[in-house]
């Protein structure tokens, strides 16, 4: 399943490369009142591939992606997109711009179908509108419904979610609904997916499921993902790179073996610098092995 290649057939709008791009978060400074929610919080994402966001609860992980993807205004910094800065750039047009994210609650249409859940994924690609209605015609606009159709239809083959596509979101299990909302986000075809604690509340099983499809989005179609999670055998064994807030700060930030051997990181994960359980032995058998999907 190649969606690159379909991407490559189309219209002038959708004819540029999908490849992913870089991502560059640069002395991001946030606050909210009093919390000093993200302090000077730098590092970049390398195209095509996982980087992980990791840190204990409250550590700004969220605030990260929220800045990334527009929700919230840095009071100082800036945030890259390829060579494009996009700081002051609307959530929407970031959008359009390959940026798409999944949420650390579910945020699914309920009362929709999971077909038409996805369906809202791809709207900003289309040129809806009276003045592109003029400007493309009737025939450009078919063919355009025509392809995002098609992405859909790959989309849900790829997450292998076919059988439910008629289903209302509401009925599916939370591992599924979890599923229908990265199929959402694969449908806005996002050359840059952050993906907010995507196996949170999951079961073994499901959670090996997703850290899959995980790495398929990024192998077949080299898609740059920014992950936040808390399950440390799955950050371990899918990443390629690791940075590790804490207070809003980055305190660490290199290849998985790297930071989980990190002092500062071991502390802030139990307190003390005795070895976290969650950030070492089995994470570390996985990851001898390369992308293998042993979760922890
Ligand atoms: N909209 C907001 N208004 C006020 N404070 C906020 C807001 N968003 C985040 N914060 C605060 O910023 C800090 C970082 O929160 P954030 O949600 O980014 O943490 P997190 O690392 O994602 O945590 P978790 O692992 O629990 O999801 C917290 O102190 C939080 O209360
Ligand atoms: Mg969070």
């Amino acid at each position: 399943m190649n969606i690159v290649a379909s991407a490559t057939e189309a219209p002038a709008s959708h004819s540029a490369s999908m490849a992913g791009l870089s991502l560059a978060v640069e002395g991001v400074d946030l606050r909210f009142g009093g919390i000093h929610a993200l302090r000077n919080v730098s590092f970049a994402a390398a195209p095509g591939q996982i980087t992980a966001v990791i840190g204990p609860n409250g550590a700004g992980k969220t605030s990260v992606f929220n800045t990334i993807s527009g929700f919230y205004k840095p009071a100082a910094g800036r945030v890259r997109l390829g060579d494009k800065e996009i700081t002051q750039v609307p959530v929407q047009a970031r959008a359009a711009l390959g940026l798409a994210r999944t949420f650390q609650n579910i945020a699914l249409f309920h009362g929709l179908s999971v077909l038409e859940n996805i369906k809202l994924g791809g709207h900003h690609t289309m040129k809806a509108g009276v003045l592109s209605a003029l400007a493309y015609g009737r025939a450009t606009r078919r063919e355009e419904m025509g392809l995002r159709s098609e992405v859909e239809r790959k989309v849900i083959d790829f997450l292998e979610i076919d059988h439910i596509r008629h289903l209302p979101v509401d009925v599916l299990s939370y591992g599924l609904q979890k599923r229908v909302e990265l199929a959402r986000a694969l449908a806005m075809q996002p050359r840059v997916l952050l993906l907010d604690e995507p196996v949170a509340g999951m079961n073994r099983e499901e959670t090996e499921d997703m850290a899959r499809f995980i790495l398929d989005v990024q192998e077949e179609w080299g898609v740059t993902v920014l992950l936040v999670e808390h399950d440390m055998g799955m950050v371990m064994d899918i990443s390629s790179h690791v940075v590790v807030l804490n207070f809003g700060e980055v305190i660490a930030s290199g290849t998985p073996a790297e930071v989980r051997r990190h002092p500062q990181v071991i502390e802030a994960y139990l307190g003390t610098e005795a070895a976290a359980p969650e950030l070492a032995p089995a994470a570390s058998d996985g990851l001898a092995a390369g992308k293998n999907l042993a979760v922890a």
